[in-house]
């Protein structure tokens, strides 16, 4: 069968560029890439206790059978949801089949024809996706600048919030307001980026938020398990954030996600949000891994918070130790990394084919460090990115960075 000239041209061009992508199977090499942060994925513990929940319970179903709204809810759905929702110090949650699926059913359905959608300008492609999906009007700020974040906010509501502040105070500004009188605003960031392991000012975007009567959407892909149930209770901001996306495919080692909010937005959601209406649920075995998944975690937590000096098997605390070795030994060899607390550090090399030349040394080498090029990340901005994880030893770390600091010096 002839493949369509304009397909073509478009894979010729990314092979120009550099930039072709391709399916790889996995490496025996060192993991630096896969977002498995805490080896929950690989963890028999997990594997054996969902397992054994199953035949406990007679979940002997392979599949969903249905939609959720149709044939494929069922009551290990509600019981973990409920689970979800408590631990999570919220009052709904509602389970998706991806992360993917949950920014692109919240982003296409919540905000409405009228309403403003700011978003960080780094924003994950499901978001974006979501946000072209939706009758709403988007701006994306600069990224983590909160700055340019309230500038847009006073544009769009300029009385309510800045009295005495005359110069926006203009006729056309008047205008605007009564125009976005009946408009709400959604803002969204996300607690750990995706592409360059930073986070935003939670406490400070929460406030803005607040004073400019803003709807505060954080995603939390990147953050929870990392950071136990995730950046924005760790800032104790659940009551200040309209909803979070939690999604388990990271650090929690298994599949799906969920939007956490009020019983109202989960109503809503299940009546509109299309990714959510019209695909089958969630196999039975996905969503008791969850449950496992998130009782290990719940375990580990409790383990760390108490105690300092807990158990050293313990996967919060090798990976918490592991990104401050990282850290260390960043500085000790003065590479140019963006800065991160969180367990993704990245390297900028610009230029697709040096970063993946780097890249290709490293893997010869011994160690997975994946090369994300453009269009994926801006022209200039390309980069090495390191997932660090709990099962990663500090000589890894310190081996790999000394190959990295040899390669971008020659
Ligand atoms: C910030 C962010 N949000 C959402 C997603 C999508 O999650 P999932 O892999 O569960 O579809 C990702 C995954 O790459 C992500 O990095």
């Amino acid at each position: 069968m002839k493949t369509p000239k304009k397909l073509t041209n478009r894979l010729q061009s990314r092979k120009d560029n550099n930039a072709l992508r391709s399916l790889t199977l996995p490496s025996t090499l060192v993991d630096f890439s896969s977002n498995d942060y805490l080896g929950f994925a690989q963890s028999e513990t997990i594997f054996k206790e969902t397992h054994q929940y199953l035949i406990n319970h007679n979940f002997n179903q392979n599949g969903a059978t249905g939609s959720r709204l149709l044939s494929g809810n069922y009551y290990l759905y509600n019981d973990v949801e409920k689970f979800l929702s408590d631990f999570h110090q919220t009052t709904s949650a509602t389970i998706f089949n991806s992360g993917y699926d949950a920014n692109v059913g919240f982003f296409s359905s919540v905000p409405q024809r009228g309403d403003f959608i700011l978003y960080d300008a780094y924003s994950h492609a499901s978001i974006r996706d979501g946000i072209q999906l939706s009758n709403a009007k988007a701006f994306k700020f600069l990224h983590n600048d909160l700055e340019d974040l309230e500038k847009m906010l006073k544009r769009l509501r300029p009385l309510d919030c800045a009295q005495g502040d005359k110069d926006i105070q203009s006729n056309k500004e008047m205008l605007n307001q009564v125009q976005h009188n009946n408009a709400e605003i959604y803002v969204v960031t996300e607690s750990v980026f995706s592409m360059d392991g930073d986070s935003p000012d939670l406490v400070a975007i929460s406030k803005i938020c607040k004073k400019y009567n803003a709807f505060l959407i954080v995603d939390e892909a990147h953050a929870i398990g990392v950071f136990g149930a995730g950046l924005v209770q760790k800032l104790n901001l659940q009551n200040d954030v309209f909803a979070r996306i939690i999604t388990f495919g990271k650090a929690m080692g298994c599949h799906g996600a969920a939007i956490l909010g009020s019983k109202s937005l989960q109503n809503y959601l299940v009546n509109f949000a299309r990714s959510f209406i019209y695909t089958t649920g969630l196999p039975p075995h996905s969503i008791a891994t969850i449950k496992m998944a998130y009782q290990q975690l719940r375990l580990c937590s409790s383990e760390f918070e108490k105690n300092e000096q807990i158990c050293i098997e313990n996967p919060q605390n090798q990976l918490q130790k592991n990104i401050h070795h990282f850290i260390k030994e960043v500085k000790r060899l003065q590479l140019n990394f963006i800065p991160s607390c969180s367990a993704i550090h990245c390297c900028i090399i610009p230029e697709n084919s040096t970063v993946k030349l780097i890249s290709e040394k490293l893997h010869q080498n011994g160690f997975d460090v994946k090369a994300i090029l453009s269009p994926t990340v801006p022209k200039g901005k390309e980069r090495l990115r390191f997932c660090l994880h709990s099962y990663n030893s500090t000589e890894e770390i310190s081996e790999v960075l000394e190959f990295l600091s040899i390669f971008v010096n020659n």
